[in-house]
């Protein structure tokens, strides 16, 4: 059976986007190849380093929101970075054989490093990449499910194999492909890409108040539709580009035939929308707040994971180690 591994940063709440763009993706992966699905505690540390009493518990909302989505720990290995030190040792090696221009030259680091509130000035944040590479192909992952903005850091994980493989004469790593999702890319309330960042998210443990509160009075719509007897475009109205995700093909219709007709009011849509949203989040909501209830139980099922995890990462450094004609473990 071939393997998939991805990750996700313990940055605080999850979000819709982060359900529709990469969670479902996981659940759906977990039938056909052997998963693991990583939370990238150290990659958060990068922006997080004066922020560390946020990791642990978001590790386990992390955890608990996989569990509620349907990851199933038998066929999945759920496991926190930081607790598979292997990692660490392989980003290292990664890092001897890595030319400074190909770290440089990722397109997300200066733009980062220029517009993130984050002080990202550091050592580890230009080797973000390279600790990505050793995620990715310390597990000989075939499959990576990530979004647009990652293709970049899988184009280097490549590189860095062909180049392990180049100086060692070895063929230890399969090149490891991007599985994008469906392209959804799911809007944030103003319109931009849902981020944490812009705090413009509808997060899976809002609350059905909070939800209608989000979709009636903070999602943008048709500007121009000022009046409720004004027709409005729903082809340019955000509020219909979540009813494309979210709701039935019958309300679909219906908006699309009624707004530009003003048959229905703004306020009236929003609601649909919202009532559409909650019954995705609201059942989800419900199983979160449970798991969360229940560390003990989220921790025991980190710490196989964690075991898992590390008999296939220290099989394989012990390739590398060889490979690079280091000492035994
Ligand atoms: N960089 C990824 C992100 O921000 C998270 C991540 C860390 C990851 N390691 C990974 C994703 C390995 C895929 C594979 O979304
Ligand atoms: Fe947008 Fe709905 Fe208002 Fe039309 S009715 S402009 S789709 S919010």
């Amino acid at each position: 059976m071939q393997r998939v591994l991805s990750g996700i940063q313990p940055s605080g709440s999850l979000h819709l986007g982060n359900l529709v763009g990469a969670i479902e993706n996981f659940v759906k992966l977990q039938e056909s190849y052997e998963a693991f699905y990583m939370i990238a505690d150290w990659h958060a540390l990068t922006s997080k380093f004066d922020k560390v009493e946020e990791l642990a518990p978001a590790n386990l909302e992390v955890t608990a929101t996989f569990l509620a989505a349907g990851l199933d720990p038998q066929r999945s290995t759920l496991f926190v970075q930081s607790q598979v030190k292997e990692h660490a040792e392989l980003h290292l090696l990664f890092s001897m054989i890595t030319p400074l221009s190909w770290v440089e030259r990722v397109p997300t680091y200066k733009e980062k490093l220029q517009n993130s509130a984050a002080d990202l000035g550091s050592y580890g944040f230009l080797g973000y990449p390279i600790l990505q590479a050793a995620d990715i192909l310390i597990y000989k992952a075939a499959k990576v499910p990530v979004g647009e903005d990652q293709l970049f850091h899988l184009e280097l994980t490549r590189e860095i194999a062909r180049r392990f493989h180049f100086l060692y004469n070895v063929e230890t790593f399969p090149e490891p492909q991007a599985v994008l999702t469906k392209a959804v890319r799911v809007p944030g309330l103003d319109g931009r890409k849902m981020s944490k960042t812009y705090d413009n998210g509808i997060y899976l443990r809002d609350t059905p108040d909070q939800i209608l509160h989000k979709c009636t009075r903070q999602m943008l719509s048709d500007t121009a539709r000022v009046r409720k007897t004004d027709p409005g475009n729903p082809e340019i109205c955000n509020v219909f580009t979540f009813h494309k995700l979210f709701s039935s093909e019958e309300t679909l219709a219906e908006v699309a035939d009624q707004c530009p007709k003003a048959g229905i009011g703004c306020f009236d849509c929003k609601k649909r929308l919202a009532e559409a949203i909650t019954a995705r989040v609201e059942p989800l909501r419900v199983k979160i707040e449970d798991h969360l209830a229940h560390p003990d139980h989220l921790l025991d099922i980190l710490r196989e994971g964690r075991s898992r995890a590390r008999q296939t990462a220290q099989a394989t450094l012990a390739e590398v180690r060889q490979a690079m004609k280091l000492p035994a473990d």
